[in-house]
This record gives structure tokens, C-alpha cells and sequence, in this order.
């Protein structure tokens, strides 16, 4: 070793040019949770096409979505039916009629971002054909049509196949295409991708696909939204800026929940900081429907740029508290009823980090209403499968 440099040293310089474990994807991406629309939890496989695409895209770009920060428009499984001679991957012509490139220019012409979606394995999901063996040729691909935003399923993988390495493949296949892309992994949480995920994608989905109800984990996979919070809650301190714990998009609007079960989904989402990716008809969506999606102060919490998962902090039976910080010190705060009779909870000032001797503002995000001068503790009725949703403020 010469003179003048220590090992330390050298070591330190060397580390330098090194993505950290743990740390984020360094792609620049996503520093707040991606919010857009996803065709999966509607349309599924039979129902997607152009004609749906494009109308979501005329109201997101026109019903509020956009100006509230919702800016991606993602095509799901079932956009692509084959390869031609060369390996290039060919969407499907009859419900794709003007293709893709064209789409993709559609719905940039808009304002809004355009993401597709393929699988590490051979074949999709649906059974459509796969990225394996084609990463560079698609990635290529797709930064040749637009496209903003991929999101890569492990469907028909080998038996044994390393998932960080996969997906390592696909993010430098990406990075390779020279378009800043935000890549969303979506192996179910099955490999743990929150211990090796966070330097290679942006987003990963932490569990199994969501199904359209409160409660109901089923035998062969799937989950309802409360079975999800517990997933989530253990895995709080993986997410954060550009790497982000996926609980799988927004269920909210398509009829299997109350609204006040839809409403209390979309404030545990925005308490996670999860990415939040509309699942419905946005066309025709309800009044309610429009109410949850759009409320801007619940958004905010999503999108507060600390970036922290919120966690629960205490639990009596049925009854829990759940808090998340914020960039300015305040805190996010739901009161969570999961039980079937209306209920009090209440969370004290120690339980949200917070000496007891403090007075704070507490603002209601979905009433509005504001008290200031709170001392100690906020308590509030809350309705069984309900939520109260607050920011406290010393
Ligand atoms: C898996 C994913 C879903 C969806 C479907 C498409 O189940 O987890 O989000 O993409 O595949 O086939």
C-alpha cells in the first residue's frame, strides 16, 4: 500500500462507488410513492383494451386524478400475445389496434405517464409470453415506445430461481434502455424482497394479490385488506424514498367493501406511504368512490416526503392506534376500529412518540374538523370497520 493512504481509507473510496444493501434503487425515481391507475383489479385479462385505456386516461386527465398527484396509466397482464422471428414482443393487435408506441404518445399527450407490464418467467400470469431470455430486447422495447413505468411478475419461473438476481437482470436491462423507468417488483413478497430489493427497485410488493374484501385470507392465496396490515406492520423500517413496501394496488371502488371498509383501505395505504395505484372504473365512479380517491389531505400523508411507513403502536383486541412521522415532526395518525360494534379508541401522546406534557392542533383528515389546544391524548368514536385519520401537531 503507498504511502499517505490508509486501508481505511481505501476502503472508504472504494465503498464509495458501491450500492449499499438496504439503500435505494439510484435511479433518481419515485421519491414519493407512485400513484396512477393499474387495469388488473377491473379489467383483469378479457376486459382490457385501448378503448378503456384511453377513456381512463380523458378522466384522470380531467376529473381532479391528475392534479392530485395521480400521473401513471399502467397496462396490466394481457396487452401481448407473441414474439415475432426476431424475438421482438408483439402486443395484441385486435385490442390494441393503434399499438402501443401510439398509446403510450396518447397518454403523454395528456400529462400523464405511461407503464406496461411482463414477467421474469417464460410466460405471464395469464399465460401471455414472458421477458425470460428477451430483458435487454424489451427494455429496449419499451424505452423505444415511452414508457415510464414496468412492472415485472414471477410467474412461470424456474423451481429454485433466485428472485435478487432476476430482478437485478431487468434493472440493468432498464437502466441499459437510457430512459428513467420506475421499476416495480412484484414477486408477492415471496423471496422477502424488503431485506434485498431496496437497490433494485423502486417498489415491491410485500404479499399476495389483494381481493376486494375486509377479511378474507383464502386457503390457496390471496388476501383481504385487514390480513395485509399485519403483513405489513413487522416490514415498516424497508420502505422509505425510491424503495417502497408494495401492499398491491387500490381494491376502492369496485363494490366488494362498504365505503367505510374502502375508506379505512386508502388511509392504511397512505399511512404505509404506499404506492397508491386506482384499481376501478374511474369513468364512472361514484361520488364516494371520488371522495376517498381524491381526498388531498390524506394524500398528503402518502406523499409526505419523509417517506415512512407508519406502524402500529398499540393494540386492544379489535381496537388499534397506528402513527406515522412526518418531514415537519408532526404525525399521522389512524384510529382503527376493526371489530363489529362502534367503539372509542384513543392514543396518548407517548404512544406516537410524543412527551405526554405537550398541547397540539389535531385536524380530522376526512371531517375536517380541528381542535387545537389537545392535551395529552385524542380519543374519537369510530365505527366498526372504520377509521379515525388525524394529524397531530405539537
Ligand atoms: C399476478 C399479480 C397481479 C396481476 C396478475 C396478472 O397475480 O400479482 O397483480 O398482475 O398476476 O396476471
Amino acid at each position: 500500500m503507498r504511502k499517505g493512504i490508509g486501508r481505511g481509507a481505501a476502503t472508504l473510496v472504494l465503498l464509495a462507488g458501491l450500492p449499499m444493501v438496504g439503500s435505494a434503487l439510484d435511479n433518481g425515481l419515485a421519491k414519493t410513492p407512485p400513484m396512477g391507475w393499474n387495469s388488473w383489479n377491473k379489467y383483469a385479462c378479457n376486459g382490457l383494451n385501448e378503448k378503456v385505456v384511453r377513456e381512463t386516461a380523458d378522466a384522470m386527465a380531467s376529473n381532479g386524478m391528475k392534479e392530485a398527484g395521480y400521473a401513471f396509466v399502467v397496462i396490466d397482464d394481457c396487452w401481448q400475445t407473441s414474439r415475432d422471428a426476431e424475438g421482438n414482443i408483439i402486443a395484441d393487435k385486435e385490442k390494441f389496434p393503434s399499438g402501443i408506441k401510439a398509446l403510450a404518445g396518447y397518454i403523454h399527450s395528456k400529462g400523464l405517464k405511461f407503464g406496461i407490464y411482463t414477467d421474469v418467467g417464460t410466460r405471464t400470469c395469464a399465460g401471455r409470453p414472458g421477458s425470460a431470455g428477451h430483458e435487454y430486447q424489451d427494455a429496449r422495447q419499451y424505452a423505444e415506445w415511452g414508457v415510464d413505468y414496468v412492472k415485472e411478475d414471477w410467474c412461470n419461473t424456474l423451481p429454485g430461481q433466485n428472485a435478487e438476481s432476476s430482478y437485478t437482470l431487468f434493472r440493468n436491462a432498464l437502466a441499459a434502455s437510457g430512459r428513467p423507468i420506475v421499476f416495480s417488483i412484484c414477486e408477492w413478497g415471496s423471496n422477502k424482497p424488503w431485506l434485498w430489493a431496496g437497490p433494485v427497485g423502486n417498489l415491491w410488493r410485500a404479499t399476495d394479490d389483494i381481493q376486494d374484501c375486509w377479511d378474507c385470507k383464502k386457503p390457496r392465496g390471496g388476501n383481504g385488506v385487514v390480513e395485509i396490515l399485519d403483513l405489513m406492520d413487522p416490514i415498516y423500517s424497508y420502505s422509505g424514498p425510491g424503495h417502497w413496501n408494495d401492499p398491491d394496488m387500490l381494491e376502492v371502488g369496485n363494490g366488494g367493501m362498504t365505503t367505510e371498509e374502502d375508506r379505512t383501505h386508502f388511509s392504511m395505504w397512505a399511512l404505509f406511504s404506499a404506492p397508491l395505484l386506482v384499481g376501478t372504473d374511474v369513468v364512472n365512479m361514484s361520488k364516494e368512490t371520488k371522495e376517498i380517491l381524491l381526498n388531498k389531505d390524506v394524500i398528503a400523508i402518502d406523499q409526505d416526503p419523509l417517506g415512512q411507513q407508519g406502524r402500529r403502536v398499540k393494540k386492544d383486541g379489535d381496537l388499534e392506534v397506528w402513527s406515522k412521522q412526518l418531514a415537519d415532526g408532526g404525525r399521522a395518525v389512524v384510529l382503527l376500529n376493526r371489530g363489529a360494534t362502534p367503539a372509542t379508541i384513543e392514543a396518548n401522546w407517548t404512544d406516537i412518540g410524543y412527551p405526554a406534557s405537550i398541547s397540539a392542533t389535531v385536524r380530522d383528515l376526512w371531517t375536517g374538523k380541528e381542535t387545537s389546544g389537545q392535551k395529552g391524548s385524542y380519543s374519537a368514536q369510530v365505527p366498526s370497520h372504520g377509521v379515525a385519520m388525524v394529524t397531530v401537531r405539537p
